[in-house]
């Protein structure tokens, strides 16, 4: 068993408001590891804590409560990611580009910069620079130029560059691919497979990118209003995703053929609630068609539903009696490969991302993000 290298305990993040006393409860008690050399997924629609895990764990925030564990320390409540103890040993890779780098700065100097933290000299440091830029797949002359010269794509190869070149042993990605031509995105990824299994970095990779996810990830956090609901192997949770919200953010991914979809019994209704102030309970219980008196009154506790995959709902042996195990992105790339066969260029389209994620505009039939049975 790999060492783990990244422990969030009952971490807890309450925005208060300003003028009031009510609060944004952005993260509920979440808890995780993340092991070395694996990428932990954190997925859930737009609000759900995701980014806001992600500035805790890198000490761009202060947690309200809970404790953040890196390399066998506590990191405390006061530190940073940039703060010279920490040696550049975790770093970050945000969706825009723009976050990490300086308009102002030359590429050279950009990826430079957190080097500076590592006490290495001079000739050491622009050797670095060299291999990194190299090890990105840009050309050496870009290190004279200024972000605004590059393509976004371009950027974003920068801002790995930048974060790879103190040989972190974690990366915080925040949607890095988002931002990105299905093209750029695909050569990201493909960028940060290959960086992983050469320098063996642990990646905590937050996104609504269920595609890139199913990519790159070996496990998945699925998170809604600040509560982890589901935590498993990638592969389990994909193809047999065990909360009715992880079913209902699968069946939102559109696939290649109008036809097909996920096969789910059920269908996820109604707004997602405000996290201000929110209610004991389970929070999805104003949409779940499963829901029971129960779920309004505690939050079910962690059930195991096969190795290292649990989950919380009261009913989640009723949701694994009513849902089929498939693998919507598998039978997307079956699909896709099957148009391949007749229609090269529609194919390309597809296989480049054109996947329905909770945040593309909504086709006819599709409610909050989810699709909803024809038959
Ligand atoms: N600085 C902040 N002040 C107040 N509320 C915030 C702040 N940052 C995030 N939030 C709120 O916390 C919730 C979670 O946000 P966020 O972590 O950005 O979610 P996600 O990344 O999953 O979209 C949202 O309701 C958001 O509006
Ligand atoms: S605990 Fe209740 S409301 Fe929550 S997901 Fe399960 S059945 Fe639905
Ligand atoms: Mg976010």
């Amino acid at each position: 068993m790999a060492k783990v290298i990244l422990e969030v305990r009952d971490l807890v993040k309450h925005f208060p408001v300003e003028g009031s006393r009510v609060v944004v409860q952005a993260v509920n008690g979440v808890s995780f590891t993340l092991a070395a050399g694996e990428t932990l997924a954190i997925v859930g629609e737009s609000g759900s804590g995701k980014t806001t895990i992600g500035r805790c764990v890198l000490g761009l925030v202060p947690p309200t409560s809970g404790s953040i564990w890196f390399r066998g320390h506590d990191m405390g409540p006061r530190w940073n990611v940039r703060s010279r103890a920490l040696r550049g040993k975790m770093q970050l890779v945000f969706q825009e580009p723009g976050e990490s780098l300086d308009p102002r700065m030359p590429i050279g100097r950009s990826i430079a910069e957190p080097l500076g933290l590592t006490g290495l000299s001079r000739t050491a440091r622009d050797q670095r620079v060299l291999q990194v830029i190299q090890r990105v797949n840009l050309p050496v002359d870009i290190l004279d130029h200024y972000p605004t010269e590059l393509s976004a794509g371009q950027q974003q190869r920068v801002a790995i560059a930048r974060a790879i070149v103190t040989e972190p042993e974690l990366l915080i990605l925040d949607e890095p691919t988002s931002a990105l031509d299905p093209t750029a995105r695909a050569e990201i990824i493909d960028l940060l497979m290959g960086i992983q299994r050469d320098l063996g970095t642990a990646y905590l990779f937050i996104s609504h990118d269920l595609s890139a996810v199913h990519q790159v990830s070996h496990r998945i956090i699925v998170m809604y209003l600040g509560r982890i609901l589901e935590q498993g192997p990638a592969r389990a949770v994909f193809r047999t995703p065990r909360h009715p919200y992880s079913v209902g953010l699968l069946s939102s991914v559109l696939l290649p053929s109008p036809g097909l979809r996920r096969e789910t019994s059920f269908v996820l209704e109604g707004e997602i609630p405000s996290p201000i102030n929110l209610p004991p309970g389970c929070p999805l219980v104003s949409r779940c068609p499963f829901r029971i008196d129960r779920c309004a009154k505690e939050f079910p506790p962690e059930a195991d539903v096969a190795a290292q995959h649990v989950v919380h709902c009261f009913r989640h042996e009723d949701v694994a009696a009513r849902e089929h195990a498939t693998d919507t992105f598998e039978e997307f790339q079956r699909r896709a490969e099957q148009i391949l066969s007749v229609n090269p260029g529609v194919a390309r389209a597809v296989l480049a991302g054109n996947v329905m994620t909770p945040h593309s505009p909504k086709p006819e039939g599709v409610q909050n993000g989810i699709q909803h049975q024809t038959e």
